[in-house]
């Protein structure tokens, strides 16, 4: 069974593959959402972008970004500096091993960020 692990807190839990990853965090009692969005989202329908995490390892064994996901991550200020490893843990299947940071910060210093357009042009 692939396994989940959350560093920062200390937690590492196993998860049935293929399962859906914002599911498997509520299940073991990870908040993944802060203050008033505990109640106000989108239910993991993949619009309201606050089940964000972070992937330290281990993109590949999720299932790939979605339009719904791409879409609302697009539009994210907090997904500045983590355009690559920054998923909607409500639209993750998944599928082996993996290392994330639930609510991560914004990172407005992140290199690819401040790189484009110039001098990657
Ligand atoms: S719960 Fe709204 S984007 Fe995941």
């Amino acid at each position: 069974m692939p396994k989940v692990s959350i560093p920062a807190q200390k937690l590492e839990f196993e998860v049935p593959a293929g399962s859906n990853l914002r599911d498997d965090l509520r299940r073991e009692g990870v908040e993944v959402y802060q203050g008033l969005t505990r109640y106000v989202n989108c239910f993991g329908h993949g619009t309201c972008g606050e089940c964000r995490i972070l992937v330290k390892k281990g993109m590949e064994n999720l299932s790939p970004k979605g339009l719904f996901e791409k879409a609302t991550l697009f539009r994210m200020l907090s997904t500045i500096g983590h355009e690559n490893e920054m998923r909607l843990s409500c639209q993750c299947a998944v599928n082996g091993d993996v290392e994330i940071e639930v609510q991560p910060e914004m990172n407005l210093s992140g290199e690819t960020f401040w790189a484009k357009p110039w001098p990657n042009k």
